[in-house]
């Protein structure tokens, strides 16, 4: 798990019902200190303004940076800025709704496709590039991934994002070994967040789960236990653990066709 009074960087934070927010809770659990980071100031105010979830006092307790992760100057400040970490969490994604996902593979929009590519894949390697010399005792890095072995219905490019994302958590894993920092990617189900529902038919990806899903998998009550693989993943209790895509996914990964009625989990 965590280690207690170390300093946990804790990337994607857009509102309360992040992933990402999940994860600082989980890490604030077990006594970690986290710095999260917001794409840029104008999402800081809105972080502010809808996590009307939050008391005063629980929002003036967090500790909330911003950084444009394909913003190179921004990610030498926002490191630089740090000192000595133990871990950091990537929970960033984007891809232009209209021509990346949706009912049409086929799109001419190449200018959109590397701004997902650049965004949701290529900035994990930029992050730790700043992160790692932070690192100097070793630390643990964890990306936030979806299932990518599969083609899912108007996932589209950023299903090619995932499996890239997963192909460079090895690459790193890898590089990385020397330096005693782990690379490891969480792979959650469907939860019901501002990045999920800008998918088309997100409700359809849901409703999926409820068919291959041997565990029960509710949209809105899983985060904790993505968040909770993420903590085991940035502490000393995954030690020899590295370049692995660990699935919180209900089970769904395994599941070959769909599961008969008798076989489904009670709502
Ligand atoms: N929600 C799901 O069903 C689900 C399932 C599996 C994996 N994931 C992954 O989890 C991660 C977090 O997503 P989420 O569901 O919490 O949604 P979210 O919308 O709360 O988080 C996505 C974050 O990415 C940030 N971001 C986008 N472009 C950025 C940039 N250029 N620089 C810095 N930050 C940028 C956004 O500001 C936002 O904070 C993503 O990688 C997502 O693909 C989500």
């Amino acid at each position: 798990m965590i280690e207690a009074g170390k300093t946990y960087v804790v990337m994607g934070l857009l509102n309360s019902d992040s992933i990402a927010f999940a994860i600082g809770r989980v890490i604030e659990q077990h006594g970690g200190k986290v710095v999260y980071s917001v794409q840029n100031e104008r999402l800081k105010r809105i972080f502010f303004d809808r996590s009307k979830d939050l008391t005063p006092e629980q929002i003036a307790a967090l500790d909330i940076r911003f950084c444009d992760v394909t913003i190179e100057d921004e990610l030498k400040t926002f490191f630089a800025g740090l000192g000595e970490i133990a871990g950091v969490v990537h929970s960033i994604g984007y891809a232009n709704p209209k021509t990346c996902l949706g009912a049409e593979f086929h799109t001419d929009a190449i200018e959109d496709i590397k701004t997902a590519f650049h965004i949701s894949a290529v900035s994990l390697a930029s992050v730790v590039r700043h992160a790692y010399p932070h690192m100097k005792g070793g630390g643990a890095v964890v990306a936030l991934t979806f299932e990518s072995r599969l083609a899912f219905p108007h996932y589209n490019w950023m299903g090619v994002n995932k499996a890239a994302l997963e192909a460079i958590v090895r690459a790193l894993a890898r590089r990385h070994g020397r330096d005693l920092i782990r690379v490891n990617a969480v792979s959650a189900g469907p939860v019901a967040t501002k990045a999920a529902t800008s998918i088309p038919h997100f409700d359809m990806l849901a409703g999926t789960w409820q068919k291959i899903s041997p565990l029960p998998w509710n949209v809105y009550e899983e985060k904790t236990e993505v968040a909770n693989a993420a903590a085991f993943l940035l502490g000393p209790l995954s030690k020899k653990i590295t370049g692995q895509t660990i699935y919180v996914d209900g089970g769904a990964s395994i599941i070959g066709g769909e599961l008969t009625p008798e076989e489904r989990p009670a709502p």
